[in-house]
């Protein structure tokens, strides 16, 4: 380190208190050199040199006049863009977690894995007692197409492609033209960053892009979905089902139609939570590069959006 004075740190987010303690203690183990500080007690805001946050109450970044890097524990920071309270010219860094492209590429595994051989569909008819095996297709069979081959867009196509099956990707950022690859996916799974570009991507003309009964899984934002398209296709038919992780409003009102809708799973946001044991670690490499005055790991680039 520098030698020069700690950084003082604010610890700010959204948490049950097991999950803050946890958040609280893994970083001040990872980072001890630094006066840590937390949002649910006072602190001096003038102090402030950087900021570690996960879902941060809106306007919880604003008013700290020596902010020099706010560090997301999430790896999707499209709501702390989207706030605009949230200082434009501070360097915001996201996290990327090795620990969380495993839990990425794990669930996705067990989507596409029950997916392809119907273990959904099971399930269902075990609820109706309903004994009725359906053909067993072959792994090399299924494609499967990859939507954000970023650094959990890429861990899901190196587990999947490790399983056999057959991959395709896609990224926005790309001139490739999406329709041709909906035309021959069977199942796709969603794992691009939400920016102006991607938000409402998967709508109608997506859906009927699909060959019929491809089947859907969202493990991005729920902003990716149009939900009225996605019922509109689910209950015409047009696709088999869909695995959902993440939605417009979370939690997931108590009224939407997807908590009980036959062909839907839904899931509470859970795909790939952050490790705190590996993400303290990231967050310590990126607040010794501050204090050291070096380049910060994952900056985002606000144009781009991610
Ligand atoms: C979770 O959705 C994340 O962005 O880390």
């Amino acid at each position: 380190l520098t030698g020069g004075p700690p950084l003082n740190v604010l610890f700010a987010g959204r948490f049950d208190v097991a999950e803050r303690q946890a958040w609280w203690n893994a970083l001040r183990a990872a980072a001890p050199q630094c006066h840590w500080q937390r949002d649910d007690e006072p602190f001096d805001r003038s102090l402030i040199d950087a900021a570690v946050v996960a879902n941060p109450a809106p306007g919880a970044l604003a008013a700290l006049p020596k902010l020099r890097l706010i560090q997301s524990l999430w790896a999707g920071v499209d709501k702390l863009l989207g706030d605009a309270t949230v200082p434009a010219q501070v360097p915001l860094a996201r996290m990327v977690d090795p620990a969380m492209n495993t839990a990425m590429a794990e669930t996705a595994l067990w989507a596409v894995l029950a997916l392809h051989r119907r273990f959904f569909d099971y399930a269902a008819q075990q609820a109706r007692a309903q004994w009725l095996p359906q053909a067993q297709r072959r792994v090399d069979k299924v494609s499967v197409l990859v939507l954000g081959a970023g650094q959990m867009g890429s861990a899901v196509a190196a587990r999947l492609s490790a399983q056999g099956y057959g991959i395709s990707t896609w990224r926005a950022r790309d001139a490739v033209p999406l329709a041709p690859l909906l035309a021959t996916a069977e199942i796709v799974i969603n794992l691009l960053p939400l920016t102006p570009a991607t938000g409402g991507l998967l709508g109608a003309s997506f859906f009927a892009a699909l060959p019929r009964g491809a089947s859907v899984v969202n493990l991005a934002r729920g902003a990716h979905v149009v939900d009225a398209d996605l019922l509109a296709a689910l209950d015409s038919g047009h696709l088999h089902r869909a695995v959902l992780d993440v939605f417009h409003t979370e939690p997931l009102p108590s009224a939407h139609a997807f908590w009980h809708h036959p062909q839907v799973t839904v899931l509470p946001h859970v795909a790939a939570l952050t490790d705190e044991r590996s993400a303290a670690q990231v967050v310590a490499a990126n607040l010794s590069a501050l204090a050291r005055g070096d380049v910060i790991s994952h900056a985002v680039d606000r144009a781009r959006g991610y």
